[in-house]
């Protein structure tokens, strides 16, 4: 048997006589008496349940997950009861060509492309999840040509990465890898000269979004000043201090670490002239992007003990599998870089944890399942985002019509026509580009007239996708 999800209590304010409101007080009521409390007021109606929204086509929904992810969101899936075809290797464009048109909706992490050409063979495909970060792996435009949503999890793993940097601040201001790769040859070298503490340093954070903001509470915790540099002025958190220029961060700071992301302007923000900016004997810090650094001019200024130590976790291009060569064949500087003292090199590690990966399979398997079965686009990438509250249980013959349309004059005036003999409950419409999606809530709707409405909305000039939930 397939399990059922389980809807989520909205409690909605009774206007009803037969209900008397009482207040709750947190003091004098456990949660158990809350519980208790909340069950009563449902048995009297005064709490409505949502209803649980499935696609009223026929066949069921088929999920191919690649590149291993979690079974958690394996799971989740299954209970909302999808089927799933799980494998832990990515697929090539001419695989996905051949497996891709017998399934609704795909999740992949940064490995598979979904190009425009599988696209093309994805007949039936609802839905991309992104289990990852980024989404350069698929083309977002021809996605959304094609009504197709793509989602992703962008800031999952922030904490992750702040607390690498934390690791690295130490670890270069006590040279600690270094004295580690010595023990390893065997050699004992117990030297203070060149470590310090990192109490009472500044740290200079550029890009003060989801990490550097994270960074900057855990840096002022373990006792140092704090200053950013964002393009934006944002509300400092704690006792940090946002610094009008670039060139004002990078003479002040003893550690300057980057957090921003790759964009024409970000790239070689740190060069030859930021580097001697810097100040004698600092650090610095790359978990962003491998452009943001010309990772010569770092090697230079590292040679020439300007600048005490790096961390780097990205890089320009960066090996496509595990066990692959980091060599001067992708990077050109490969060779030099790994010899210089006193940096710390990893591979596009910062956000790789557990907690990460448990969360970014979290949020993308819910998102999917949103767009699925409720027709919700919030946090899609390449599409408007258009969600409408929840239809209520007792509300059983209500239906809820998802129209993905291209963006152009009079759609919603066809729509509505179509939608006239029906009590329109409530609607929302937005757009992105060239494309537009309407969410609407139809009551009253018999199962005969359901398939009927779909296929006349379906037949309307600028349809893309329809699909109704019930
Ligand atoms: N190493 C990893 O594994 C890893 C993991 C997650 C994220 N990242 C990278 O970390 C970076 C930051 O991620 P985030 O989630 O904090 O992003 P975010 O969007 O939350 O924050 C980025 C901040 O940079 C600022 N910014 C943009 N352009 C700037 C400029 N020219 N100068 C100064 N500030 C500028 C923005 O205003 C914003 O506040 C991104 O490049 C992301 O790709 C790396």
């Amino acid at each position: 048997m397939i399990p059922q999800p389980i809807p989520i209590p909205i409690p909605i304010p009774s206007k009803s006589p037969r209900v008397v409101a009482t207040s709750i007080s947190p003091t004098s009521q456990t949660f158990h008496d809350r519980l208790r409390h909340r069950d009563s007021l449902a048995a009297l109606g005064a709490i409505r349940q949502p209803k649980v929204l499935h696609p009223v086509e026929n066949e069921d929904l088929k999920l191919l997950l690649l590149e291993n992810i979690s079974q958690d969101a394996v799971r989740y899936f299954q209970a909302q009861g999808f089927h799933v075809d799980h494998y832990s290797k990515a697929f090539s464009e001419d695989e996905l060509v051949e497996r891709i048109p017998q399934y609704h909706a795909i999740g992949i992490r940064s490995k598979t492309k979904i190009t425009e050409r599988v696209i093309k063979a994805a007949t039936k495909l609802l839905v991309v999840g992104c289990f990852c970060i980024g989404t350069n792996q698929v083309d977002l435009f021809t996605a959304a040509k094609a009504g197709i949503p793509v989602f992703n999890s962008p800031f999952s793993n922030s904490r992750s990465v702040a607390e690498l940097v934390v690791s690295e601040i130490i670890a270069l201001s006590r040279q600690l890898f270094q004295r580690s790769h010595e023990m390893r040859a065997g050699i004992w070298n117990k030297q203070s000269q060149g470590c310090w503490e990192v109490r009472g340093k500044t740290l200079g954070i550029v890009g003060y979004g989801h990490i550097g903001s994270q960074l900057s509470v855990l840096a002022e915790a373990l006792g140092m000043r704090v200053i950013f540099y964002d393009v934006i002025n944002i509300m400092p958190l704690g006792s940090a201090r946002q610094v009008e220029k670039l060139s004002v961060l990078l003479g002040d700071a003893d550690f300057v670490t980057l957090h921003v992301p790759e964009l024409p302007e970000t790239i070689n923000m740190i060069s030859k002239q930021e580097l001697e900016q810097m100040k004698e004997g600092s650090y610095l810090i790359n978990n962003a992007r491998g452009r943001v650094v010309d990772i010569p001019a770092l090697i230079d200024a590292l040679k020439s003990k300007h600048i005490a130590g790096a961390a780097l976790d990205v890089y320009p291009v960066e090996p496509g599998s595990n066990g692959s060569p980091f060599d001067d064949q992708i990077n050109t500087w490969a060779t030099t870089l790994r010899d210089v003292p006193n940096v710390i090199l990893t591979p596009h590690i910062g956000g790789s944890t557990e907690e990460a990966q448990r969360m970014i399979g979290e949020e993308v398997s819910q998102a999917l399942t949103r767009y699925l079965n409720y027709g919700s686009t919030v946090g899609s990438v390449n599409f408007p985002e258009v969600d409408l509250r929840a239809i209520s249980a007792e509300q059983g013959t209500h239906v809820r019509v998802c129209h993905v349309h291209n963006n152009q004059p009079g759609v919603l005036r066809q729509v509505n026509d179509i939608l006239s003999p029906y009590n329109v409950e409530k609607q929302y419409s937005d757009s992105k580009g060239d494309i537009a999606y309407l969410l609407a809530d139809i009551a009253d709707v018999s199962p005969t007239d359901v398939n009927k409405l779909r296929e006349t909305i379906s037949h309307t000039s600028a349809n893309i996708l329809t699909r109704l939930l019930a």
